[in-house]
């Protein structure tokens, strides 16, 4: 039978970053202004007062430092405070089209393919900019790829869930090299007012290539072993913006059509799922912990890395073991795991294992033990 490989992968980081220090200068900005403008209001105890952010809290909280964004100047700016990135008209590319294009072609590089050589495009993030035309079917395009597209979304975790549907479609011959994409703008769906979460998410893209061991042209890829995919519902993590909206006027524009959680309730119920569907998966495969060479896991809080760390390795997390880029990029939603692989994978050795893990809103898991080998 033969292998399924990844052959390749793409990054695309946009321009702008914000560091938490910019991030919490403009919150506590907005805040004053807040506070002043309702002062009547709060000493009425009508209102309550807001409180402001804390550049050490961030740091403490989660290990980010900063973040990538499509739009620094509206973000940070206390009157807007979201990203300003004007429409496009139909006869332009859209915003997630460039980024993804962006990402592929580095992808498409590394892997020697041309368009020619790849048959299906899927868009898997949380976050797509319209309901249709599909956004895969217009990268497709953008591409010149002939075949099909389709879009997907298990908000953090689509990535990997990605990554099996392509496993499954190249296996089963519906397609022969599938481009997977991610492109995260998650500046857009995030409450930049909101003193609990305004400081989580970056924005970016990245693009993985998965075809069979036959048609790969690179010599180092990696075998994907085993995939294995998990959801349980939970609200814990929740964004209600929808195409039903408008059918109730009263709910537009209110702060659950933003992204919202109970971060402490997802830190403690996703930790266990994780650790436990990672090492379950591990021991199908008679994979020992202690035969990882690398953990590239979901970026969204670094404190809930190195408690996952323990529970499948018993050990402290290290760089060399579970590297991490949520100092420079936040989370990246679907993102996240994938930038940690692209830029982490090439000290490896042949025949060395890694797991790509990525935990999320639903709650959704998703694993993919990988091995590199050489053709
Ligand atoms: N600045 C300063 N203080 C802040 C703050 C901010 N921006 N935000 C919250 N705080 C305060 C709280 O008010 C609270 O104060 P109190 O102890 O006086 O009540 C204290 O800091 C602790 O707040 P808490 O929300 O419990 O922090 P935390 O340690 O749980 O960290 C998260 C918050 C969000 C970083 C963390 O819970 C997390 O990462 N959870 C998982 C998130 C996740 O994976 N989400 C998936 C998204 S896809």
């Amino acid at each position: 039978m033969s292998r399924i490989v990844i052959s390749g992968t793409g990054l695309f980081t946009p321009g702008e970053s914000i560091s938490n220090e910019e991030l919490v200068s403009s919150f506590n900005t907005y805040v004053d202004n807040y506070n002043s403008k309702h002062e009547k209001e709060i000493g009425e105890g009508k209102l309550e007062a807001k409180e402001k952010s804390s550049v050490e809290f961030i740091e403490k909280a989660s290990g980010i430092k900063s973040r990538f964004v499509m739009d620094k100047a509206g973000v940070l700016d206390p009157e807007v405070m979201c990203p300003r990135i004007p429409a496009r008209s139909n006869g332009n590319a859209s915003i997630q089209c460039d980024m993804s294009v962006a990402a592929a072609k580095e992808a498409m590089e590394q892997a020697g393919k041309s368009p020619e050589d790849i048959d299906a495009v899927i868009v898997a993030c949380s976050n797509m900019e319209r309901p249709y035309p599909a956004m895969a079917i217009e990268i497709q395009n953008a591409l010149g790829i002939d075949g099909f597209g389709f879009d997907m979304n298990v908000a953090c975790s689509t990535a990997t869930f990605g990554i099996q549907t392509a496993v499954d479609s190249v296996f089963r011959n519906s397609a022969k090299a599938v481009l997977m994409v991610n492109p995260e703008i998650c500046s857009g769906h995030l409450n930049f007012k909101d003193r609990d979460s305004h400081f989580i998410f970056g924005d970016v893209c990245t693009a993985v290539i998965i075809e069979k061991e036959e048609t790969c042209q690179r010599k180092d890829p990696f075998e994907i072993i085993a995939t294995k995919l998990k959801t349980r519902f939970s609200n814990n993590i929740r964004n209600n913006f929808g195409f039903l909206n408008r059918a109730d006027p009263d709910g537009v524009g209110t702060k659950d059509k933003l992204f919202v959680q109970q971060g402490r309730k997802v830190f403690k119920e996703v930790v266990p799922l994780a650790a436990e569907l990672i090492t379950g998966h591990l021991a199908e495969h008679r994979i020992k912990p202690e035969d990882i060479r690398r953990i590239w896991l979901h970026q969204a809080n670094m404190n809930m890395n190195q408690l996952i760390c323990k529970k499948i390795m018993g050990t402290e997390i290290t760089h060399d073991l579970a590297p991490t880029i949520l100092d420079t990029y936040a989370n990246t939603a679907s993102a996240g795991s994938v930038i940690c692989f692209h830029k982490y994978n090439e000290d490896l050795k042949e025949d060395d294992i890694g797991v790509i893990c990525s935990f999320g809103a639903g709650y959704s898991i998703g694993n993919v033990i990988v091995r590199k080998i050489a053709l």
